[in-house]
């Protein structure tokens, strides 16, 4: 399964991955906008555990975002169950010295296509915290539609801050 960007592609993963997502991911940079529960420091123990979940996912949906096959970043839904089972969230990262060329918006169309088409979903959503116009950016330039800010959600670096969520919903004619 693969998905073709204009210079990268969506692929799925590998064992031997684990060396680039440990170099790219160990970055405060990076950190900074995701989630506590991605590592920091990123060990090679990380790093080789997330890619041992990774090449048993079923179905697949969180891709590497491969620069001429090699590991940059990630790009990935999060599965829920119970009431927001028609729900996944959205998620992405890329290393740092990949910024900057269009790649995560192209990413997150080529995945959302790909989701919509072959999931049972209604919809997907991504959190951004305040602090990160990068990815709202994107986001927007991939087609979702700011749907709101959730005021104060947010408990990052000692910081208390608002999220911004974004949405797509399916088109059904
Ligand atoms: C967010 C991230 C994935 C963006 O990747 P990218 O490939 O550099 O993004 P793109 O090049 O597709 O688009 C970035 C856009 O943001 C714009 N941008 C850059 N810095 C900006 C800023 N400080 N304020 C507003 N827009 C900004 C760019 O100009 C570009 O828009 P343009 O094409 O209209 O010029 C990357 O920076 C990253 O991995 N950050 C850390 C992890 C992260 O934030 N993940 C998302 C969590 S919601």
């Amino acid at each position: 399964m693969e998905l073709k960007g204009t210079n990268f592609s969506l692929r799925e993963w590998r064992a031997d991955d684990a060396e680039l997502l440990q170099k790219h991911a160990d970055n405060p940079n990076v950190y900074a906008f995701l989630m506590d529960r991605f590592p920091h420091p990123y060990t090679m123990d990380d790093a080789v555990s997330w890619v041992n979940i990774m090449l048993r996912q079923k179905p697949v949906v969180t891709f590497v975002i491969a620069v001429e096959d090699r590991l940059a970043g990630v790009i990935g839904l999060e599965l829920r169950d119970d009431i927001y089972s028609k729900a996944p969230l959205l998620g992405y990262w890329l290393g740092e010295e990949f910024w900057g060329r269009g790649i995560a918006t192209e990413a997150v169309k080529l995945i959302t296509n790909y989701a919509f088409s072959t999931l049972d979903i209604a919809r997907i959503q991504a959190g951004v915290l305040s602090r990160n116009p990068r990815s709202m950016r994107v986001l927007e330039k991939a087609g979702y539609t700011k749907e709101g800010v959730l005021k104060d959600n947010i408990f990052k670096d000692g910081l208390v801050l608002d999220e911004w969520v974004y949405g797509m919903v399916r088109i059904t004619v």
